[in-house]
């Protein structure tokens, strides 16, 4: 959070140390207050044998009331009004968005994310999007309030049954920012993470314009099989594979899984392995997940995999 990536991460940056600073002064004098006022009683008990302890509480204080006044309600006040401004400031000035920005619908889901781009691209945990330019997420959700959360790019919001929640975000530079749910969405919520990949321009154009396109016909017979198997097996009911007949919604689109760098959201590394062992049951790695154990063989298995890896 505190190595900022983008002009809004700056800001919230600034207003986060401002803030902090102000927190450690008012820290500070309070516990010097506690600490004197401590002091003194402890002194006033010690000089006098036999003192009465309700004559101390009716004594006068010294400065009177202005004293509780000032210390206790305008200076408070007026550090949490100066705080609030200031965070308005700061808040007016993020957000500034270009005449046309990229619009990018990631839905929430329990527990990944669908990342859909207007040229018909569909996506899964991995977010891709060009240096410099205004991206606006819209971030709808297919069940409950999940919170969309890139610490390094500072946007933080929430994915709302019913509500239009829109965020805008920049990277000033190339890089890969992970991101996580932030709000508690049951059991998988610390498994549900995505990652944002800033590239320059150019070459998320051209990675858009792949992504769009439909699956890459298998090659051989092994991935030939693969895709028959997926096609009749339960896999269709849930994913999709554009460009063939699974045309399932439930799962993440798999048009072009292999250029994936994760599988169910950041739970395993992608490889052919850890695809296999997924496929095979998926509440190994991520219990609790809506896709169940696999029917197929172990030959079955093995041959969707060699057509999925082909999915680039
Ligand atoms: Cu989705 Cu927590």
């Amino acid at each position: 959070m505190l190595d900022p990536r983008s002009d809004d991460a700056r800001r919230v940056e600034g207003l986060w140390w401002v803030l902090f600073w102000i927190s450690c002064a008012v820290v500070a004098v309070v516990t010097g207050f506690l600490l004197a006022a401590v002091r003194r009683r402890r002194a006033e008990l010690h000089s006098e044998d036999d003192i009465d302890e309700d004559d101390i509480d009716r004594r006068p204080v010294p400065w009177g009331d202005r004293f509780v006044v000032i210390a206790g309600a305008a200076i408070p006040g007026g550090i949490l009004a100066g705080s609030f401004a200031f965070s308005l400031v700061v808040l007016n000035d993020m957000g500034s968005v270009d005449d046309r920005p990229l619009e990018v619908e990631v839905v929430g889901h329990t527990w990944w994310w669908e990342v859909r781009y207007p040229n018909g691209a569909v996506t899964a945990n991995e977010i891709r999007i060009p240096v410099g330019e205004t991206v606006q997420l819209a971030l709808p959700t297919a069940d409950v309030i999940h919170s969309f959360w890139v610490p390094e790019l500072q946007v933080k919001k929430d994915h709302i049954p019913g509500a239009d929640n829109q965020l805008s975000v920049v990277a000033d530079h190339a890089g890969r920012f992970r991101g996580q749910c932030a709000e508690f969405c049951g059991l998988q919520h610390a498994h549900m993470e995505i990652l944002v990949v800033a590239m320059p321009a150019d070459e998320f154009d051209d990675w858009v314009e792949r992504e769009a396109e439909p699956a890459a016909e298998p090659q051989g017979a092994a991935a030939e099989d693969g895709r028959r198997i997926f096609e009749r097996a339960s896999c269709a009911g849930c994913h999709t594979i554009r460009g063939t007949s699974a045309e399932g919604t439930l799962g993440p689109d798999l048009t072009h899984l292999a250029d994936r760098e994760t599988l169910g959201a950041g739970v395993v590394r992608l490889t052919p392995e850890s695809l296999a062992a997924f496929i095979t049951d998926p509440q190994d790695d991520k219990p609790g997940v809506s896709m169940p154990p696999t029917e197929l063989t172990p030959d079955q298995v093995d041959a969707v995999v060699a057509y999925l890896t082909e999915l680039e």
